[in-house]
């Protein structure tokens, strides 16, 4: 035999000269939940090692996870329904808690990377995405409120808009009303290819977001279609992102592959709600080792072609790797 691959494997120097992808705690980005209010701290019981958090301890769980170099954070707030109605106006509201919370990180932490959601869900008494009307989604109408949801955001020092509602022309919307507001240095990371998935069920938990009647499938993509999701980049870097992003991660590692190789735009994907709470069910039932699935999953997502990984494991991964 004159080629043998396992010698490239023969020990862990080897291994670790012929390794090509790795993973370093700059590649990720940590979703967080917020809840009004404070010193509250309350773990998604779907979701075990995530907490909704107040401001006063988001902001020491961000001074420990900038310890383990940790940088970049999103955040997402979770509103209780009596502040939810049907233009999802505390959205917008500047003294509203999500705002406050947001300029308050920024302000602490000014060489932080702070992301924020724009959708109206964790505002809409309807629980959709977008403006509801007799029973349908209304496209068009919810671009205003999404525009003045962004203002509002950038406003509060965001370094990255994360548009989550997958309506049609709100990237290019939103980059045209920041630029004639002056928030020509606010990024726009796309929820490009965002697929109708089962996966978000914990996020929803986490946020009391889930639609009051139907799906979403009218506005997140169907998972069987991959054309889909090069419409939708297209439309994506015409309109002037900075980022374009697959959701969820693991199950859609051929549309990352597609989007890294069709574009030059950088990528993200997010590793999502579901993805995370299945590898720590099965850890807590001893079924699986949790810490190499969740490192073989990030890498997985990595290899395939995101620079960018949003994920529930960024501070163990950080944590474990650090
Ligand atoms: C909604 C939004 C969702 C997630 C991020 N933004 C859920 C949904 O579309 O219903 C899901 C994230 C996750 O599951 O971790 N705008």
């Amino acid at each position: 035999m004159l080629r043998r691959p396992r010698r490239n494997r023969k020990s862990e120097v080897v291994r670790n000269l012929v390794e090509e992808t790795t993973l370093s705690v700059n590649d990720l980005i940590f979703p967080m939940f917020l809840v009004d209010g404070i010193q509250k701290k309350v773990e998604v019981a779907s979701m075990p090692g995530i907490y909704r958090f107040s401001i006063d301890l988001m902001l020491k769980e961000i001074e420990s996870c900038m310890k383990l170099g940790i940088k970049s954070f999103d955040v997402f707030p979770a509103y209780p329904d009596s502040l939810k109605d049907s233009i999802a106006s505390e959205s917008y509201n500047p003294e509203t808690f999500y705002l406050k919370a947001l300029r308050a990180i920024k302000q602490n932490f000014p060489e932080l990377c702070l992301m924020s959601d724009v959708a109206m869900d964790p505002y809409s008494s309807d629980g959709h995405d977008g403006l509801v009307k007799n029973g349908k989604i209304l496209n068009d109408e919810t671009l205003e409120i999404l525009g003045r949801m962004s203002l509002a955001q950038a406003d509060a020092g965001v370094d990255i808009l994360g548009p989550s509602d997958m309506m049609d022309g709100r990237v290019g919307f939103i980059r045209e009303l920041l630029d004639d507001n002056g928030y020509t240095d606010t990024s726009i990371m796309s929820y490009t290819a965002k697929y109708a998935s089962a996966f978000y069920g914990p996020f929803r938990d986490a946020l009391d977001s889930a639609p009051k009647f139907g799906d979403k499938k009218t506005y997140q993509m169907n998972p069987a279609n991959i054309k889909e999701a090069l419409i939708e980049a297209d439309l994506d870097a015409e309109e002037g992102a900075d980022f374009l992003m697959v959701k969820p991660a693991l199950a859609y590692l051929d549309i990352i592959k597609l989007l890294n190789e069709n574009y030059s735009l950088p990528i993200a994907a997010y590793n999502v709600s579901g993805e995370y709470s299945m590898i720590k069910a099965a850890g807590e039932r001893g079924w699986i080792d949790p810490d190499r699935a969740m490192l073989e999953s990030l890498i997985s997502i990595k290899r395939a072609g995101a620079k960018v990984i949003l994920t529930y494991f960024a501070k163990e991964f950080a944590m474990l790797k650090g």
